[in-house]
């Protein structure tokens, strides 16, 4: 088995402590940090952007995994890049362009990743994937934590699985993944779990993530 990365999202976290928590969930053993961008337009829900960013780049060399969902997004990408993501995803619906803001990533030297919604059919990927370094498959509708798994994207996970075939493209999962989802969600091709809920809603994150990590075998 390939290894899989736990990416804990720090939508769940204690804002008020946030640059301890990114220090608690490096000391768990997670593997990115996942900070979701979301700009009350493209969702429905308001979090932060670049200065937060910066903020907590001071505390941890883990990478961090940007999830933008805002629209448009292209003419802020330099702006996640300078505040310290490595790498920066986008949606497929947000820019008319998205070959080109893929592009824009990787020229400003960061990781490119385009997310889709799970009402996105995987044929708007099918032209891109040369210029992606990770795909991230949405298993609720983006905007919140603590939402349920959507099961007909087990289907797609499969199928942009195969579409990959053996380019070194990441497939990452966002959305209601827990201990009693993540292991479908594995077998079905997903090699990097995004987690909320499920790591920062328990005391001990070290267990929480060791629990994720266990429930996949
Ligand atoms: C939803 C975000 C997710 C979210 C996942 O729009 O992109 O990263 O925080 O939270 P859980 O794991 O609780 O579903
Ligand atoms: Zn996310």
């Amino acid at each position: 088995m390939t290894s899989i990365k736990i990416a804990p999202s720090i939508l769940s976290a204690d804002f008020a402590s946030l640059g301890d928590e990114v220090r608690a969930i490096e000391a768990a053993g997670c593997d990115y940090v996942h900070i979701d961008v979301m700009d009350g337009h493209f969702v429905p829900n308001l979090t932060f952007g670049p200065p937060v960013i910066s903020a907590i780049r001071k505390v941890t060399d883990l990478p961090f995994d940007v999830h933008l969902m805002i629209n448009p997004s292209q003419p802020y990408l330099e702006d996640y890049a300078k505040a310290g993501a490595d790498i920066i995803t986008v949606h497929a619906e947000a820019d008319v362009h998205l070959d080109r803001s893929l592009q824009v990533i990787r020229g400003l030297g960061k990781k490119a990743g385009v997310s889709l919604n799970p009402s996105t059919h995987p044929s708007v990927i099918e032209y891109v994937l040369d210029s992606v370094d990770i795909i991230l498959v949405m298993t609720v509708n983006p905007g919140f934590g603590g939402q349920s798994f959507i099961e007909s994207q087990l289907e797609k996970i499969r199928t942009i699985r195969s579409m990959i075939g053996d380019r070194a493209i990441e497939l990452e999962v966002d959305g209601g993944v827990n201990t009693k989802t993540i292991a479908a969600t594995v077998e079905a091709g997903a090699d990097v779990l995004v987690a909320g809920s499920a790591v920062f809603s328990g005391g001990d994150y070290a267990t929480s993530i060791s629990a994720l990590r266990s429930a996949i075998k």
